[in-house]
């Protein structure tokens, strides 16, 4: 088959329809394992980089000036959002995110208020993006899911286990409702930017989906994710859901209407595909910490991650979650010329 544009073959494996080999990007992949996005980090703070549209333009582009990747993934962060209801976060080095006033009270929901001017500058750094990647490779959007921000949220700053929105949805179901309807609503509105903007795919990131029971999952989280991935659908453009550790609830995921599941490494591609059949593209799933491991074994690893999906057009291929900045920048080099040479043979 003639070699296809990046962009039509992430957008093909998206929808199932034929492509001529597995496309790849990689969770993280504009971050702190690239020399060059830490020589920019050093000038700008985290949130320069996200707001100045050039800037963000420029970190998004990083990557993709390196490898032979098939999409970029805007330079942003899940926690736009709570920026947008008015809170705000710092990133404290060896901790993460960690926001100004956490939100457990009844009145700091209420005062919650959306303020759509926040995020015009990501709106432009999109239009750069659009620019710069001149149709050639897919642009990738993305929002946190409104389970996953409103951990950080509650929380105020990473935890090990998110307990006291756990404890929330048993104390004040409504008052955990009210943030959720306001999280999805906020949401709903960033994706239309982006999509207006011209991003071709939206990732929803549910990184802390499985803190939660299966129960509690389909009860309180997933009906506001549905709600999001209907509206991305209806705009006629792909939807990846990644549910960190949802491998093992597929069938309510697959409940959302996503086009594309992402699968961590705790289940393998091949249990994922004989479940869900064709009826639902595959993005990953490499270990991460594989990355740390000799060439020769990232190799072999992404040899068996393209084995384990086997034949098909349906497989995306990507990290079971985030690149870590401890990563050699030759590692990711590996994983590309591996897929470009091997995974034509699965098609
Ligand atoms: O994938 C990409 O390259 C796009 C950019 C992107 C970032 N964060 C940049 C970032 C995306 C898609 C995210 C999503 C995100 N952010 C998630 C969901 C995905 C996941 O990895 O679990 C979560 C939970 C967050 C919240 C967040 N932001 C945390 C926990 C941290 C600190 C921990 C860490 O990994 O450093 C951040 C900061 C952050 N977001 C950095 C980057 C490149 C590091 C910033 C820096 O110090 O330079």
């Amino acid at each position: 088959m003639k070699i296809m544009n990046s962009k039509i073959r992430l957008v093909n494996a998206c929808y199932g329809r034929e492509v001529d080999r597995t496309p790849i990007w990689i969770m993280r992949q504009a971050g702190r394992y690239l020399p060059e996005y830490r020589a920019i980090r050093k000038k700008h703070t985290f949130h320069e980089m996200m707001h100045n549209p050039e800037l963000m333009e420029k970190v998004t582009m990083l990557p993709l000036n390196r490898y032979e990747l098939d999409a970029a993934i805007m330079f942003s962060d899940i926690l736009v959002i709570p920026e947008a209801l008015g809170m705000n976060f710092k990133l404290v080095p060896n901790v993460g995110p960690v926001f100004n006033n956490s939100l457990k009270l009844n009145e700091t929901i209420k005062k919650l208020n959306y303020d759509d001017s926040y995020f015009f500058n990501i709106f432009k750094g999109i239009k750069n993006i659009k620019k710069s990647l001149n149709n050639q490779k897919a642009l990738i959007g993305f929002s946190g899911s409104p389970w996953t921000i409103a951990c950080y949220m509650i929380e105020g700053k990473p935890s090990k286990d998110y307990r006291n929105i756990r404890a929330l949805i048993y104390d004040d179901p409504d008052l955990y409702h009210q943030l959720m309807n306001k999280l999805t609503n906020t949401i709903i509105e960033y994706i239309k930017g982006q999509i207006e903007a011209g991003v071709d795919v939206i990732q929803i990131f549910d990184t802390n989906g499985s803190f939660l029971s299966k129960t509690n999952f389909e009860q309180f989280s997933l009906p506001y994710i549905k709600k999001i991935i209907k509206t991305i659908n209806e705009f006629k453009i792909p939807s990846i859901l990644f549910v960190k550790g949802g491998g093992h609830w597929l069938e309510l995921l697959e409940k959302t209407e996503a086009n594309v599941l992402g699968i961590d490494w705790s289940i393998s591609l091949k249990h994922a595909k004989k479940q869900i059949q064709d009826r639902v593209s595959l993005q990953g799933n490499l270990d991460p910490a594989v990355l740390l491991s000799s060439n020769q074994n990232i190799a072999k690893e992404v040899k068996n991650v393209l084995q384990s999906y086997g034949r098909g057009y349906r497989h995306i291929f990507n990290l079971g979650h985030g690149i870590t900045p401890d990563v050699n920048t030759d590692a990711v080099q590996t994983i590309i010329d591996t897929i470009l040479k091997e995974s034509p043979y699965y098609k």
